[in-house]
């Protein structure tokens, strides 16, 4: 019986994936087609050993002088690796930095020692694919332009700001030498917990899209042979982000239906973008490890979705298979399943034995020929498609724009648009310039807490690295009102408070204090926590500043909303920053004293309480409380939330018609008025939600379905229209397929509403 059950349930998975295979066209890209003819000939050249060596991909430390696990500085290539490696293991792609970030100076050294060696030396002459993770600008290069990371970015709201990072970055990475950017993270952030929120778009499907599509055009623009443009890698596929337990790399539990409607369409849309490569999720989602899963990389990433690129598993997955997910008796094993599932290259990265194993496993038969065609197959076209073969390394002097002028205001404005003004309790921001400030607080004067994770070294922690110039807070302050009108204090670090009398007794001889509470840098699994409220030193800190009645600006600088309940009741004005990056400092000081409007929106819910991490697009039966009222979605601040020193003042919301046919061409046009009737030029997001009243699969209470950032000068008003067909509203149903069903749909624009129906 419960056998029978299995298999009926395997059936009914089956038939959904054939249903909506049938809705994915194939991406048609001349450029393309033309590559893989050229890599189909060289395949038809090679060996069994030469094509899966392509398919190998390891960290640079293999190929250094000293251990690989303890590189000596200045890290140095070792002649005998490098024979190993790309001669006699002919491998393809190496990755990765050695500890830590190198100046261009050293890329060009490493990167041309590489690729002379393979051209030179490999016996088919084929070049390296090397990689490297420039997740928030080359943040592994010395002196490069850091922008926010993607959380930051998307607290923008601003897509045309995603498509700027992603050239400027991608110009950056190639004047490195390195042509491929593990970047971006297309994990949706549904889960304030999990340690790697910083790294994604945020919680809504919609922005989160938005985002990832045109930084993914910055990276590529329409030709990846561009000695300026990069392949990009979308990370993680699929349901990395939400784990049972929040924490990295733990399993997590997605029904089919909730992974094709809020997993999927973020990558979708990369893949529809052109992206080329993708990296697949370390975790196990519904108790098979994504590495061995063919209904994922095949069924669904291939079949249903079309992608045609390369997918690359991530650090040490396959081996892992073995000591974590115990699926594989043996790293052998683990080979077998994970390249029949779908991987085309390996980042093993520092085990050799790989390309042994895997020659072992096609002439036992496990492995069957032709997957290694298709794997070697992908992996020479993209090698073709960034142009390998002509160019493998492009001049290093041909990048005079190399964290340029140009390059660093973009980063600015990023920084700048992605600050959110929380809170501001009787307009005390902006703060005046005379005003004589108390600055304290653990993340007051640090560059690696503004940057965060991936910066410099892995975990962001290493000072060392830090841009030269770059300012922290505390210095974007004082060198806005003068050192001599500011007086440091550190008060707490992350979790200790330091001499609070002193601070105490030194705030009341202030005009006003600012407080830099949050977050130190962490990535990956160090950054999992047990708590979610910040530690208590810095609650002490911030009330015991309060409870001497000067003034309490909060500002947050951290990688996901941590619970801040009593922070909030003691402050009198808040400001978020979400790894700003290097200009983040400055961003900062720039809202606090008024020199830029904020115009920053939450990409997320902010939690109130530890127990309550709803995302807004919640159903209505999380509403249901203890006290038996529908009142529990009680979040601190709401997704889309963010304050101005303006005021903007909507009006005029006008729909064309009030009924919307299913047919994909039949478009509503929705409109709105927003004035600007503040005393200054302000950016404000306009953002449309729309309810599904009734639906067969109960509906969340609202989605964000389009949204758009514009400018207002002071008295200026302007008319925004949104064009929305049928499909924009659809969900996937029982049947686990695309669905809009007719019934009555209820529009919310900044508490404006209305209603339109579909047949
Ligand atoms: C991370 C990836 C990253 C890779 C290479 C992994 O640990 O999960 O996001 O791209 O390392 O550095």
């Amino acid at each position: 019986m419960k056998q029978l059950t299995l298999l009926q349930l395997a059936l009914v998975w089956f038939m959904s994936l054939l249903l909506l295979t049938s809705c994915t066209e194939p991406v048609k890209n001349e450029q393309f087609s033309e590559n893989k003819e050229k890599a189909k000939k060289l395949l038809s050249s090679l060996t069994l050993e030469d094509k899966i060596g392509e398919m190998t991909q390891l960290a640079i430390d293999v190929l250094c002088v000293g251990n690989p696990y303890n590189l000596q500085d200045p890290v140095t290539l070792d002649e005998e690796k490098l024979k190993k490696v790309l001669v006699d293991l002919r491998v393809g792609s190496i990755l990765n930095v050695g500890g830590h970030a190198y100046s261009r100076e050293e890329w060009k050294l490493i990167i041309s020692t590489i690729q002379k060696y393979a051209i030179e030396e490999k016996p088919t002459g084929i070049p390296v694919l090397y990689g490297i993770d420039a997740v928030h600008g080359v943040n592994y290069t010395i002196g490069a332009t850091l922008f926010p990371q993607q959380l930051g970015l998307a607290s923008s709201w601003n897509p045309a700001l995603a498509r700027e990072m992603g050239a400027v970055t991608a110009y950056e990475t190639r004047a490195s030498g390195i042509p491929w950017d593990f970047s971006p993270v297309l994990d949706i952030g549904r889960d304030a917990r999990w340690p790697r929120l910083w790294e994604t778009f945020g919680e809504d499907v919609h922005l989160a899209s938005k985002m990832g599509e045109e930084l993914i055009i910055g990276y590529q623009g329409d030709n990846t042979a561009n000695p300026h443009k990069v392949a990009a890698c979308l990370k993680h596929f699929i349901g990395y982000s939400m784990p049972l337990t929040g924490k990295d790399r733990t399993p997590a539990w997605i029904p089919e239906r909730h992974l094709q409607e809020y997993f999927v369409p973020t990558f979708q849309a990369a893949v529809d973008a052109g992206a080329k490569t993708v990296m697949i999720c370390s975790g196990d989602v519904n108790g098979i490890p994504v590495h061995s899963n063919p209904l994922i990389l095949k069924d669904l990433l291939r079949d249903q979705m079309g992608f045609q690129g390369v997918a690359v598993s991530d650090w040490e997955d396959i081996g892992l298979l073995v000591s974590r997910h115990r699926v594989a008796q043996d790293f052998k094993e683990a080979i077998g399943l994970a390249v029949n599932a779908g991987i085309d290259m390996a980042m093993v990265p520092m085990d050799t034995e790989f390309p042994i194993l895997l020659k072992e496993l096609v002439e036992e038969g496990v492995v069957p020929m032709d997957r290694i065609d298709e794997a070697a197959l992908r992996v020479l076209t993209l090698k073709y498609e960034l142009g390998l073969f002509e160019n493998p390394f492009y001049p290093f002097e041909d990048y005079t724009e190399f964290n340029s002028e140009a390059h660093q205001s973009i980063a600015r404005e990023a920084a700048q648009e992605s600050v959110v003004m929380l809170k501001n309790e009787d307009d005390i921001l902006p703060l005046t310039k005379s005003a004589k400030i108390l600055v304290t607080g653990p993340t007051a004067h640090s560059l690696n807490v503004l940057n965060g994770g991936w910066t410099g070294v892995w975990q962001g922690n290493d000072p060392n690295y830090s841009t030269d110039g770059a300012k922290t807070i505390l210095e974007a302050i004082q060198s806005k009102i003068g050192g001599e009108n500011v007086t440091y204090l550190e008060g707490a670090s992350y979790d200790e408070v330091e001499d609070i009398q002193q601070v105490v007794t030194a705030s009341k001889r202030h005009d006003i204090a600012v407080v830099c509470v949050g977050e130190m840098t962490y990535t990956e699994i160090v950054g999992s926590i047990d708590e979610m409220r910040l530690p208590a030193a810095q609650f002490e800190l911030v009330e015991r500043i309060s409870a001497t009645g000067t003034p309490v600006v909060v500002v947050l600088v951290e990688g996901r909303p941590r619970v801040i309940t009593e922070i909030e009741e003691a402050s009198d004005a808040i400001v978020a920053a979400f790894l700003p990056g290097d200009f983040g400092g400055e961003a900062i000081a720039d809202v606090l004293f008024g020199d830029v409007n904020p115009s920053g929106k939450l990409p997320i819910t902010y939690p109130r309480f530890s127990n309550s991490l709803l995302t807004y697009d919640h159903k209505g039966t999380d509403l249901v409380k203890q006290d038996f009222s529908m009142n529990a979605f009680n979040p601190q601040w709401e997704f889309g939330h963010g304050l101005s020193y303006t005021e903007f003042i909507y009006s005029d919301l006008h729909l064309d018609k009030n009924k919307l046919s299913q047919n994909n061409d039949d478009k509503i046009q929705i409109s709105v008025n927003v004035r600007n009737n503040g005393k200054r030029a302000g950016k404000e997001v306009i953002q449309l939600f729309i309810s599904d009243m009734v639906a067969s699969i109960t509906p969340p209470v609202k989605r964000l379905r389009a949204f758009e950032k514009i400018n207002l000068e002071v008295g200026e008003s302007k008319t925004i229209t949104f064009s929305i067909s049928a499909k924009d509203l659809a969900f996937v149903g029982i049947e686990n397929k695309w669905i809009t069903e007719p019934g009555a749909f209820e529009i919310e624009i900044s508490g404006l509403n209305d209603v339109f129906e579909i047949d």
